[in-house]
């Protein structure tokens, strides 16, 4: 039998176990009247009764329930998961059947024992503000009838500058302003004033899928020696059904590139006609910065030295190969290669005051990045990535890994990002030295501004605009867009 010092030991244990809970429960309440999403509590006069209840689900918020129990095939941004075809419908009554039965025979498990009704509605409610998320990048109900576009305290209106070029894919100034224009089925056109002239001499391509004639870029001492670079998936000259993203140089003789030098080819060729890349940029010291996708060969190429497919290489403007390239003593690796784990990345600019290379390269299903071009780094595709397989499914669970660097900025869902620079010119008051991005798929300009290396807001301009290709600010200081299919420079002309 318990003697009295027993029993009153006991008695004050309990009442100390019992404050403690109150004084658990509150925090807990506290910090779930923080979170956004509203949490159910017991009502005041049942505190006592409902103690245990709000201790095991008022911390399971929708977003934790979906993190521990869909994230793992859905993708770990909610976002990323509603960037999908819906295969049974996306109406609130869809989602509940699809999460409450599931549709085991493909692989959507039923979660009628783990969820009660009420945190299933809390779930689909949640998917549905994702949805809504991504809702707001389809402008198509706000139809755009004039060529006038207002935005955050200012607005644009649009100047033809070129018509007739089926996908404008790079644009470069001739310093006296008449503007060079790829298009991807293999021409390039001079647009001065009046007239629109395609020029000759221009090298072969396969213009097929993805690949042919992309960027062009002026030499930083254009003036005195005339070299214009050009780069477009080369054939094979073993086997033309093959082609490989290459860089040739030449100089502009009236209307016909002659001096043709091809001084790089991004090995291996491949049969598979996507994810070239490319995009070309000159820093201060001079060097060439070429992006190459991963051509289709995501488990072999990006995380792989041995090839230039996935990564942005960095050579000379005669494509020698500059010493202090971070794999130039490692044996077997590409020398010319300066960072890697890239899928494909088709927007570099040079920061106009840090003079650091940045990019953006499109993610899969969700996932597209924003990143700055670090010697030797490695950017983590595939093994990290908050993208999604296209099937809606995840093929890595990893956003973060030791060794892989984490984006500066990922759009979900993926915008298609095409086409980077930085506003340059003092002509748009409030857009200085702005961070301008193409979107193919939303088809608009996403301006980004910056504190330092962050991007702390941005805004989506020209919605409906076209597939946004390519955008660079001219000698003139105005900022110039090409959109595609049909093919379009316009020139934004702030009012
Ligand atoms: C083991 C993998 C797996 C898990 C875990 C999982 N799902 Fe699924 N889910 C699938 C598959 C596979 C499908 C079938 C659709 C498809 O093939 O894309 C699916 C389909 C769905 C659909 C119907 C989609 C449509 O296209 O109509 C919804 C809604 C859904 N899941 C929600 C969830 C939610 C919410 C969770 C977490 C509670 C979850 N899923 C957990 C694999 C999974």
């Amino acid at each position: 039998m318990a003697n009295h010092k027993q029993i009153i030991i006991l008695v004050m244990m309990c009442i100390m176990i019992i404050s403690c809970q109150r004084a658990m429960v509150k925090d807990v309440k506290d910090e779930a009247e923080t979170m956004s999403q509203a949490v159910v509590h017991g009502s005041s006069n049942t505190v006592e009764s409902s103690q245990v209840a709000v201790m095991e689900h008022a911390v399971k918020t929708p977003e934790m329930n979906y993190a521990e129990y869909c994230s793992g095939c859905h993708g770990t941004e909610m976002d990323a998961f509603v960037d999908r075809k819906w295969k049974y419908g996306k109406e609130d009554a869809d989602l509940f059947k699809a999460i409450k039965v599931g549709y085991e025979d493909e692989g959507m498990p039923a979660y009628a024992e783990a969820f009660t009704d009420k945190e299933i509605h809390q779930l689909v409610d949640y998917i549905q503000e994702g949805i809504a998320n991504v809702d707001e990048y389809y402008f198509k109900n706000k139809e755009n009838k004039s060529n006038v576009y207002p935005s955050e305290g200012l607005t644009v209106v649009l100047d033809t500058v070129a018509t007739g070029v089926e996908v404008p894919w790079g644009m470069t100034f001739l310093p006296k302003g008449d503007l060079l224009i790829t298009d991807r089925n293999g021409a390039i056109y001079r647009q001065s004033e009046s007239d629109l002239v395609k020029l000759q001499g221009v090298p072969e391509v396969v213009a097929a899928g993805q690949g042919g004639m992309l960027d062009i870029e002026l030499h930083p001492d254009y003036v005195s020696n005339g070299w214009i670079y050009m780069a477009y998936s080369k054939p094979n000259p073993d086997d033309p059904t093959e082609s490989a993203t290459s860089i040739t140089r030449a100089k502009l003789q009236s209307d016909t590139f002659v001096n043709q030098e091809l001084i790089f080819t991004a090995l291996p060729y491949s049969g598979k006609r996507f994810h070239f890349g490319s995009r070309l940029e000159f820093d201060r010291d001079g060097y060439l910065y070429v992006s190459v996708g991963d051509r289709g060969s995501r488990d072999e190429n990006p995380q792989s030295l041995d090839n230039h497919c996935g990564k942005i290489s960095r050579i000379h403007d005669d494509g020698r190969i500059p010493a202090d390239n971070p794999f130039v003593d490692v044996a077997g690796a590409m020398p010319e290669i300066y960072s890697y784990g890239h899928r494909n990345p088709q927007g570099v600019a040079m920061h106009p005051v840090t003079g650091d290379i940045w990019t953006h390269e499109h993610g899969p299903r969700g996932g597209d990045e924003i990143n700055i071009i670090g010697a030797g780094k490695n950017y983590g595709w595939p093994v990290i990535s908050y993208g999604i397989n296209y099937n809606g499914t995840t093929f890595t669970e990893l956003t973060q890994k030791e060794g892989m660097e984490d984006p500066l900025m990922y759009w979900l869902p993926s915008i298609g990002a095409c086409g980077m620079t930085f506003v340059t010119s003092d002509k748009y008051p409030g857009w200085e030295n702005n961070l301008l991005s193409g979107s193919l798929r939303f088809e608009y300009l996403e301006r980004a501004v910056l504190e330092g290396n962050k991007i702390v807001h941005t805004e989506k301009l020209l919605p409906n605009v076209g597939r946004l290709r390519s955008v660079e600010v001219g000698p003139d200081g105005f900022i110039y867009i090409a959109v595609e299919e049909p093919g379009y420079v316009f020139r934004l002309m702030p009012q």
